[in-house]
C-alpha cells in the first residue's frame, strides 16, 4: 500500500476506497456501458496486439473493455491510487482469465513511473481515462506526459466525463467567489465540453471528435424538505471530495455565508416536487497525438 504526498490525493484515495464494492452498482451500468463506449470511440486503434494504458482504472471497467479487444497478444495496464479498487480490479482480472495480459498498478497518474516491461518506452497506442479527468489537479500536464512519455507517435487518448452534477455546480459557483480554493476547474461542472477544449487547446494533441451522448442514468437530487437538502449538502461537503477538498480550511462563518447562497439557488432548479432532475450525458473526446 503506497500514500501519496498530495494531501488531495490521499483525500480521493480514503473516498474510493470507502465506496469499494458499492462502486459498480451505485450508478448502475452507468460506468460499465460508458466504458464500451469510450473503447469502441477509439476505434480500430484498440485491436488485437495493442497496448492500452487506463489512467484512473478504478475496479478496471475500461481496462475490462479493452481488454476484450486486445486479447493475449496484447496488454492492459490500469492505474490507480485505490487500493480496494485496484484489490477489486486484480479480483475481477482473474475471475475473467485475463491476468496474463492485465496488470494494475497503484500509483498517482500525475506522477507515474512504471515498471518494466513499460519503463521508459513509449509504447502504448491508446491511453484511456474515464470519468476521471476532472479530478486530476493538472490534466494538461497528464496529457503532455501521455505524448511524450507514453504514446507511440500517433497514438490516441480518449477520456470521458459525465454530467451534469447540478448541486454541485451550484456550489462551485456560489463558494468559489467566496474564497474557495476549488480543487477541480469549475467548468467540468459547468460545461464539460468546454473543459475538454480547454486542455486540448495548447496540448500536443489534435482533438479529433468530442461527443455527447445520452446515458441510462436519470440525475435527480431531493431537495424537497429540509431534512433531504441538509443531506444533499452534506454529500457534497463530506462525501465529493474532489469538489469540496479544503473547504475546512475556510472560516466557519464564511461556510454558512456558501451554504445559505448555495441553498437559495438550489431552489431556481427544484421541480414543483422539490426534486432537482438533469439529463446525464456522457462527453467523451477522442485525440490523436502529434509528437513524433
Ligand atoms: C469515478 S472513478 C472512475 C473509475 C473508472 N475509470 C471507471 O470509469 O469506472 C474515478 C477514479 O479515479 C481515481 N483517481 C483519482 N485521482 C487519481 C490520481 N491522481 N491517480 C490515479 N487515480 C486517480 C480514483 O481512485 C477512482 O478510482
Amino acid at each position: 500500500m503506497s500514500s501519496f504526498s498530495s494531501p488531495y490525493v490521499e483525500a480521493l484515495r480514503s473516498f474510493y476506497n470507502a465506496i469499494g464494492k458499492r462502486y459498480n452498482g451505485l450508478t448502475g451500468s452507468l460506468h460499465s456501458e460508458s466504458a464500451q463506449r469510450l473503447v469502441t470511440a477509439a476505434g480500430s486503434t484498440i485491436k488485437a496486439g495493442s497496448w492500452v494504458l487506463d489512467l484512473a482504472t478504478g475496479t478496471g471497467n475500461v481496462a475490462f473493455a479493452a481488454a476484450s479487444r486486445v486479447g493475449r497478444t496484447g496488454r492492459v495496464l490500469g492505474i490507480d491510487i485505490s487500493d480496494d479498487f485496484l484489490e477489486l480490479a486484480s479480483q475481477e482480472a482473474k475471475r475473467l482469465g485475463v491476468g496474463e495480459f492485465v496488470d494494475f498498478l497503484q500509483q498517482n497518474v500525475s506522477d507515474l513511473s512504471l515498471p518494466e516491461p513499460y519503463a521508459g518506452r513509449r509504447c502504448f497506442d491508446v491511453v484511456t481515462c474515464g470519468s476521471a479527468i476532472a479530478m486530476i489537479p493538472s490534466p494538461e500536464m497528464v496529457l503532455a506526459m501521455a505524448a511524450t512519455e507514453l504514446l507511440k507517435p500517433g497514438g490516441i487518448f480518449v477520456a470521458d466525463m459525465h454530467g451534469t452534477h447540478v448541486p454541485a455546480k451550484i456550489f462551485l459557483d456560489v463558494a468559489v467567489p467566496l474564497g474557495f480554493e476549488s480543487p477541480i476547474d469549475p467548468v467540468w461542472l459547468s460545461d464539460p465540453q468546454a473543459g475538454f477544449h480547454k486542455i486540448f487547446k495548447d496540448s500536443i494533441f489534435e482533438l479529433k471528435a468530442l461527443t455527447a451522448s445520452n446515458v441510462s442514468l436519470e440525475a435527480k437530487w431531493d431537495a424537497s424538505t429540509a431534512e433531504a437538502t441538509e443531506k444533499l449538502w452534506e454529500s457534497i461537503i463530506v462525501d465529493s471530495t474532489w469538489i469540496s477538498f479544503g473547504v475546512d480550511k475556510l472560516d466557519s462563518k464564511v461556510i454558512a455565508e456558501i451554504k445559505q447562497a448555495w441553498a437559495k439557488k438550489l431552489s431556481d432548479y427544484k421541480g414543483p416536487d422539490g426534486v432537482i432532475v438533469a439529463e446525464m450525458k456522457q462527453y467523451l473526446a477522442v485525440a490523436i497525438s502529434k509528437s513524433e
